[in-house]
């Protein structure tokens, strides 16, 4: 059937750079044949983990929600703000909850990571950082990243990107990824477990 993707924002705040983002791939995926659960990371909170709290095999609600939409999707995208060169806490926290479920959710789930922040860099660092404990998990990792720079001047009105060619960019990377999840589905070795 389709292919489908969880994308989210890891940003709790309601302006969000990389929510705008997220959406954006989202419309994007959705041009090109895919199709889409967007989340919201508020729906994937968690306390602070705790190893104490892990009594009566418990897991967060937040983090049985996400291992739900992991399952539930082909392939997941995350859109993470850059937090002092590295990723938000409550992102790590979550992820740390999420491998504690077993079988572990990650593994061999793919991935895509974009980042959108105000400054030149555009928070590439961050998911350098991020790409650590996914792929620790198992995770497969798409090698592309997109982060987009000068976030707060790079939209329209529209929500669109107003650089033609960053806006193209932004597409092939999305494209790209989208057909290596779609023919991983026809590789028996490259199954999700
Ligand atoms: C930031 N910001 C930031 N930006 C960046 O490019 N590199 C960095 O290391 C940091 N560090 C950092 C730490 C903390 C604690 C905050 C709150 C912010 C700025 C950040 O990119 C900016 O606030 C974005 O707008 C956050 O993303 P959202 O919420 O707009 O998606």
């Amino acid at each position: 059937g389709q292919t489908s993707f969880l994308v989210f924002s890891a940003s709790l705040r309601t302006d969000s750079l990389n929510t705008r983002l997220a959406k954006l791939a989202a419309l994007v995926i959705e041009k090109n044949g895919g199709k889409v659960d967007l989340a919201h990371m508020e729906e994937f909170d968690c306390p602070t983990f705790n190893q104490d709290l892990e009594v009566n095999d418990f897991h967060p609600k937040g983090a049985e929600e996400f291992r739900r939409r992991i399952l539930a999707n082909d392939a997941f995208i995350i859109s993470s703000p850059e937090y002092n060169g590295s990723m938000p806490g409550f992102l790590k926290n979550m992820i740390d909850w999420v491998s504690r479920f077993r079988p572990q959710p990650f593994h061999q789930h793919h991935a895509l990571l974009m980042s959108a922040s105000p400054s030149m860099a555009g928070g590439n660092r961050g998911l350098w950082s991020l790409r650590v404990p996914l792929e620790h998990l198992g995770t497969r990792v798409y090698p592309d990243m997109f982060s987009l720079a000068s976030a707060h001047q790079a939209f329209d009105e529209q929500g669109n990107l107003k650089d033609a060619t960053l806006a193209k960019r932004f597409e092939d990377n999305l494209v790209a990824f989208m057909d290596q999840v779609e023919a991983s589905k026809h590789y028996p070795c490259m199954k999700k477990a």
